[in-house]
């Protein structure tokens, strides 16, 4: 039997509005042709992100009825913490309401003025609480990760000779943080290897720098070092998981991935004077130690996601799932990032829609297209996420631009997915009829998330 089947059934339904092409070119005009900007009822298949649209179990869902409510102290806050400290062996935990919540923490207190950030790459909202607290983040990944074409097993990985010649130079006075991103997410969803994470570790250790885990898809991750790595075939997922963070002096965590939970988050860190400092941020802006911005139901849900995702049967889908889409755009020879990632495909729209140019954004162009032809939303990752300006106000672009189309956790079946592949097929087919964009308006700060576009001629 070759099929992998989707390990769960459905027991409850969400209806699709089918919308027309005709009414999609207008919602996207008057959406100012940002994706974001769309009506989720508008979109037919919502590959945007994978970030708390999960679908939960029917554990957790059980979970959900056994939250206890209270203030301080609440029994669901001992269970989050207990497997917390199962997976990552750090014994200073602390819920958050999201991802982003614990880096704005961790960075109010780590980052600030004359001070670096380095990371293989650094996620947008990471980067933008980085930048926030006065700090520069500094992506030194390898270079393979660089090439969408380049197949390799972990093209998520830091440049461990960049890292050292960065501290040379820099001194490690000025680095406040080291920060790996497993999977690494603005780099194609793509793995980061054991050696890798030990020999960032090393380095670290040998310069009295931290070394922090940004630990959205660690379950992704472990899978791909079990998969990928000599010596891990017949390791656990949790034995993997506990290994990686047993290199790391703390983690970042948003519970809206690998913990298939709808919101929260965590940090993590052995260092207890920093946990300190860290709770009593907390206590300002998220809640009390024991919820941290949090419902106990929330709390309760995250604990029993934890523990699905490193289901092998689970992981052997998931993994198969995204490769599948690959296999369909090989058909065809669609360009996208080689191999696919953990949790996404990200199309090569610099290759895709290589008639627009880098200024006006292929990426936003292929993300509109999608939409417009299939009602797909998916997410540019390139000029448009990350780009800045020169001090002669050109455009600086980063090494790709890309197109993320994430798979959100146990939501869609195999047909959808056939969907979302005839959609990017009919698009590539007539990808010269498609122009590119201007930027009308952009505001300081994750630009992506309201900037308004029109058409250039
Ligand atoms: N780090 C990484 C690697 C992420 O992918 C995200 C979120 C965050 C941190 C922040 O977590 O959203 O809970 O505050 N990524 C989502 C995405 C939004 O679409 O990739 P958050």
């Amino acid at each position: 039997m070759n099929t992998i089947i989707e390990p769960f059934r459905i027991k409850s339904v969400e209806p699709i509005y089918f919308s027309s092409r005709k009414e999609r070119s207008g919602i996207l005009k008057q959406a100012h042709y940002n994706p974001f900007l769309i009506k989720a009822r508008d979109v037919i298949i919502d590959l945007l992100t994978d970030s708390g649209t999960s679908a939960m179990s029917s554990e957790q869902w059980a979970g959900m009825m056994r939250g206890d409510e209270s203030y301080a102290g609440s029994d669901s806050f001992f269970r989050f913490e207990k497997i917390v400290n199962e997976v990552t062996g750090m014994p200073f935990i602390i819920p958050t309401h999201q991802g982003r919540a614990s880096e704005r923490i961790l960075f109010s207190i780590m980052g600030g003025k004359g001070k670096y950030v380095l990371s293989n790459t650094l996620f947008d909202t990471t980067r933008a609480n980085v930048e926030f607290s006065g700090a520069e983040g500094v992506d030194l990944r390898c270079a393979e990760g660089n090439d969408a074409e380049t197949v390799a097993p972990f093209k998520g990985n830091m440049d461990a000779a960049a890292l050292q010649a960065f501290i040379a130079e820099q001194g490690a006075e000025h680095i406040s943080l080291v920060v790996l991103t497993v999977t690494n997410n603005s780099g194609g969803g793509q793995p980061v290897s054991m050696a890798n994470i030990k020999a960032v570790h090393a380095i670290c250790q040998a310069h009295g720098i931290p070394l922090f885990i940004d630990a959205c898809r660690f379950a992704e991750n472990a899978y791909f070092i079990k998969l990928r790595e000599p010596g891990y075939e017949s390791k656990s997922i949790l034995q993997i998981s506990r290994e990686m963070f047993s290199h790391a002096d703390g983690c970042t965590m948003s519970a809206k991935k690998d913990a298939f939970a709808n919101i929260g988050g965590f940090l993590a860190m052995r260092d207890a004077q920093l946990a300190e400092k860290c709770r009593n941020l907390l206590v300002i802006t998220e809640g009390f130690p024991t919820y941290g911005g949090l419902a106990g139901r929330d709390l309760e849900a995250i604990a029993i996601g934890l523990r699905e995702v490193m289901d092998e049967d689970y992981l052997r889908y998931r993994i198969r799932s995204i490769q599948y889409i690959g296999e369909k755009l090989d058909a065809f020879g669609i360009p996208y990032v080689k191999p696919t990632g953990g949790h996404a495909v990200y199309l090569d729209a610099g290759r895709f829609m290589d008639h627009i140019p880098v200024h006006q954004y292929p990426g936003q162009a292929l993300c509109n297209a999608l939409y417009l032809e299939g009602g797909i939303r998916g997410v540019e990752i390139g000029s448009v996420m990350f780009g800045k300006y020169a001090a002669d106000g050109s455009l600086l672009s980063p090494p790709m631009e890309l197109v993320r189309l994430a798979i959100p956790r146990r939501v869609y079946t195999q047909s959808h997915i056939d969907y979302v592949a005839e959609v990017i097929l009919a698009v590539y087919q007539k990808r010269q009829g498609f122009r590119g964009y201007k930027l009308t308006y952009e505001p300081p700060m994750l630009r992506h998330f309201t900037a308004r576009f029109e058409l250039v001629p």
